[in-house]
């Protein structure tokens, strides 16, 4: 088992990383400080629950954890408040104190909905994700971000609360479709653009990237350890988002515009997401920021994951002024994260309007 700390000042804890970890579930737990007995909720949807449910529970219950467990509906359409009110409805029937655990097994979804029901049953009690997408486990469960959709928009309701323990166990991935395990690797070439050109390079130098079974040996655990990693230290230095964390945003400006514009669901997010690190690439070349080459070698790193990098036929005007309504708009100014090289980001206020007409312009 691999263990990496999120070295955060006031509450640091371990990102356990191996095969089988989900055996050692409560021993993990135990290892972390969350002593037993004490009651756990685990929170699942029927996808994770089928084939990985039994033995989380009884690793739980082994350990001398009292626990009990929910599946909810799978989907992003769940991510509301009322599958949320479903967790707190669980919590009140099971008696829930505030010394109580939740567990989120499962992707993004579950992890951001169990980690707000946690984070707000009796103003806050302890939660521990257990992450069964790569997109989960590289990035969702990490960092403490957790939140449902408003009608108005994704995500616009949420809370920080850090996880107890991450417990990331690859064997999961084994049931995972793979379309779902590329999307997860968009977020993957994301660290490598952002901080970890070594990453980066190893990506290049590897074949069967597009899905987890094929990847050769030993190649699964270094992507989980060095995104892990990547994450870790970019929260521990701004763990609220007040200024650099938001590099980890690499893609996401244009991706969202792409997910919002085509329709939510069309393409995944990690799949709008690498065509947005496409299209923030030629914008940077437009910009002399990158050159050429480095844009291409990304478009090609893309392409070799599976993953899409043509721009939609989006109406410019509805880009522009979707970008106008991003969560990360400050003061009216659209923020993009624009690559400087392999390695190494900037984020940018001063990208105007004419800029984006002709990337976009440049990308039909
Ligand atoms: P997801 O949670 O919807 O999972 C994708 C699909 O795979 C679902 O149908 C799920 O049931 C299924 N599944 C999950 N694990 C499986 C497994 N091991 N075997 C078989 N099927 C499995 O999608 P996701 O990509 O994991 O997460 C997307 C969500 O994460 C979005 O809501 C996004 O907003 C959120 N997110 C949050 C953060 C954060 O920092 N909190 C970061 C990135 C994304
Ligand atoms: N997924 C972006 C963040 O955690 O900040």
């Amino acid at each position: 088992m691999q263990r990496i700390t999120v070295k955060l000042a006031s509450n640091p804890y371990d990102v356990v990383i191996g095969s089988g970890g989900l055996q050692n579930l409560g021993q993990e737990m135990l290892n972390s400080g969350i002593s037993a007995p004490r009651k756990v909720l685990v929170v699942s949807n029927a996808d994770v629950a089928g084939p990985y449910g039994a033995t989380v529970l009884e690793s739980l219950r082994s350990s001398g954890f009292e626990a009990d467990s929910l599946v909810i509906e799978a989907g992003e359409d769940q991510k509301h408040l009322g599958t949320v009110s479903q967790i707190h409805d669980a919590a009140h029937r099971l008696r829930l104190e505030r010394g109580s655990l939740m567990v989120a097994l499962g992707g993004g979804v579950v992890g951001d909905m169990t980690g707000f029901a946690a984070a707000t049953w009796l103003r806050g009690i302890a939660v521990v994700q257990v992450p069964t997408t790569l997109l989960a486990m590289v990035d969702a469960a990490i960092g403490g971000k957790t939140g449902v959709n408003h009608p108005g928009g994704k995500n616009l309701i949420g809370a920080f609360h850090q996880p107890k323990l991450v417990l990331i166990d690859p064997d999961t991935l084994n049931t995972l479709p793979d379309r779902e395990f590329r999307a997860g690797m968009a977020e993957v070439i994301k660290y490598g653009v952002i901080g970890d050109p070594g990453l980066f390079d190893l990506l290049e130098s590897c074949d069967g990237l597009s899905e987890a079974s094929a990847l050769p040996d030993g190649v699964l655990q270094t992507i989980l350890e060095r995104s892990a990693q990547a994450k870790a230290n970019v929260v521990a230095a701004d763990e609220r988002e007040g200024g650099q964390r938001a590099i980890l945003n690499y893609g996401h400006t244009f991706g969202h515009v792409v997910e919002n514009l085509t329709g939510y669901g069309t393409w995944l997010h990690g799949e709008a997401v690498a065509i947005g690190m496409v299209a923030v690439g030629e914008l940077a070349v437009q910009r002399g920021h990158w050159s050429r080459d480095q844009a291409n070698r990304q478009r090609r790193l893309i392409q070799k994951c599976g993953l899409p990098t043509v721009w939609p036929p989006l109406d410019p005007s509805a880009v522009l002024e979707t970008l106008q309504g991003d969560k990360k708009v400050q003061d009216g100014t659209v923020r993009f994260v624009v690559p400087d090289a392999i390695g190494a980001v900037s984020i940018r206020s001063d990208v105007n309007t004419d800029e984006v007409k002709a990337c976009l312009a440049a990308l039909s």
